[in-house]
């Protein structure tokens, strides 16, 4: 069989390394991949977006089964894009992606079918929106409702911040904007709970903790995912039967009345309150990093999972998990989430050990004559399995000792939540 792999991250090469490991796959195509999985697939330079050429891509290789890793072409409608040809495609289409496609969509669902969310109200001007800040309390969530790269959430401390919010979304700074979304402010612990479902059943996919913000503590400014750990240490059975008998199963059932079917990974973040589930956001797809700490633990096939979705036979297989606990910490480049530097050069790459316990996916890299540059400000992802977090964690820290690239920086607290209490 004959893979391409949509997506250029850590995730991507996650996914690119567990497909590797199937007997029944021939060759692996990244569209367009990294440095990281061109030393295990085949990189084809090409443009997301550019559905026609992904297609006739598709023929030329005789690809059998195409995976799609970020939201943005599934959003667009990649799925639907394919439904006239024979290439397995993995995600959901676009009816059903609307999930992260459009916070309102979603939080309209929470409405309509009890979901625990933050409470929220939809403005459709700036005067509107401005009128409403007038009886509220602080902390506020102000969202624009489209992608916009985990960047359109602003947390307002006062009015002031919040002004600026809906005048930046108004003004058009994600995307044309016909509403705001202003909702309640969370608190709790925050946590990543994943399914893989073909439209019939679901299947857990494990859980994670992710570190959003760059500085350590959890301070300064949101960047797409500093590190994550696996499992989150919030779940157990009595709060895996509430996320799936409260979130999970009425956004399925609701969906289904609409007569939209959702099939591929479904990606909750969710803020865990007194041991109850509430739902901040859905995403249509796995996590990163999340995705690069989940993977390694994985036991089963992962193109066996795959494909049992595309052939709605989930009901088949079993998924199994290893014991062992798991970490990533991801090296960025100095200044992100910032502007940062492209094009620097990585060397020790080769003093990196990895095996069944320690791994390295890339990130924003890029191989130019044999030499591996850093091109992203995310750049590689150090994950380590072990029973133990520390361990785990100092196993990583050895890694990034050897590698000593000191063009950038990490976080040394990743999974401080289980590991320094
Ligand atoms: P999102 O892009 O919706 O995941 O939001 C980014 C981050 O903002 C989340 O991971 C949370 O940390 C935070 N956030 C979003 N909505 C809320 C909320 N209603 N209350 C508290 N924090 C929130
Ligand atoms: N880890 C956050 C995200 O994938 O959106």
């Amino acid at each position: 069989m004959n893979v391409g792999i949509l997506g250029s991250g850590g995730r991507e090469h996650a996914i690119c390394f567990c497909i590797k490991k199937s007997k029944n796959v021939k060759n692996i195509y990244c569209l367009p991949g990294n440095a990281g999985t061109s030393t295990i697939a085949e990189n084809i330079q090409i443009d997301m977006s550019d559905f026609h050429a992904i297609k006739k891509f598709t023929e030329e290789k005789k690809i059998d089964l195409l995976i799609v890793g970020p939201e943005k072409p599934l959003v667009d409608g990649i799925v639907d894009f394919f439904l006239d040809t024979k290439v397995k495609i993995f995600g959901p289409n676009q009816a059903a992606s609307q999930l992260e496609g459009s916070k309102i969509f979603t939080k309209k669902l929470c409405e309509k079918y009890n979901i625990p969310t933050a409470n929220f109200g939809i403005f459709q001007n700036p005067n509107e929106s401005k009128i409403f800040l007038k009886k509220t309390n602080y902390p506020i969530v102000i969202k624009a409702d489209g992608l916009a790269s985990g960047k359109g959430v602003y947390i307002c401390e006062n009015k002031k911040d919040a002004l600026i919010a809906i005048d930046e979304i108004f003004a058009g700074k994600f995307g044309e904007a016909k509403n705001v979304l202003i909702e309640e402010f969370l608190t709790g612990e925050e946590m990543s709970f994943f399914i893989v479902t073909d439209g019939n059943d679901i299947k857990l996919f494990n859980t994670a903790q992710d570190h959003k913000r760059v500085l350590e503590g959890d301070k300064g400014k949101n960047t797409g995912g500093m590190g994550a750990y696996s499992p989150s240490r919030l779940i157990n059975i009595d709060l895996e039967n509430k996320i799936i008998n409260q979130i999970i199963h009425p956004t399925l059932e609701g969906l289904k009345e609409m007569k939209i079917e959702y099939s591929g990974f479904l990606y909750a973040g969710l803020m865990i309150k007194n041991d109850n589930p509430y739902l901040i956001e859905y995403n249509v797809r796995m996590g990163d990093p999340e995705c690069q700490t989940i993977l390694p633990r994985l036991e089963s096939d992962l193109t066996n999972i795959i494909l049992a979705c595309c052939e709605k036979k989930l009901n088949e297989i079993e998924i199994k998990w290893k014991k062992d606990n798991s970490i990533c910490i991801v090296l960025c480049s100095d200044g992100y989430p910032e502007k940062y530097k492209k094009n620097v050069l990585i060397k020790n790459l080769e003093k990196i050990n990895t095996d069944d316990k320690n791994y390295c996916f890339h990130a924003g890299t890029n191989i130019i004559d044999k030499k591996t540059y850093a091109v992203g400000g995310r750049v590689l992802n150090f994950v380590s399995l072990s029973s133990n977090f520390s361990e785990a964690r100092k196993k990583i820290f050895d890694s990034l000792n050897n590698l000593n690239w000191n063009e950038g920086f990490y976080r040394k607290d990743i999974g401080y939540k289980v590991i320094d209490k």
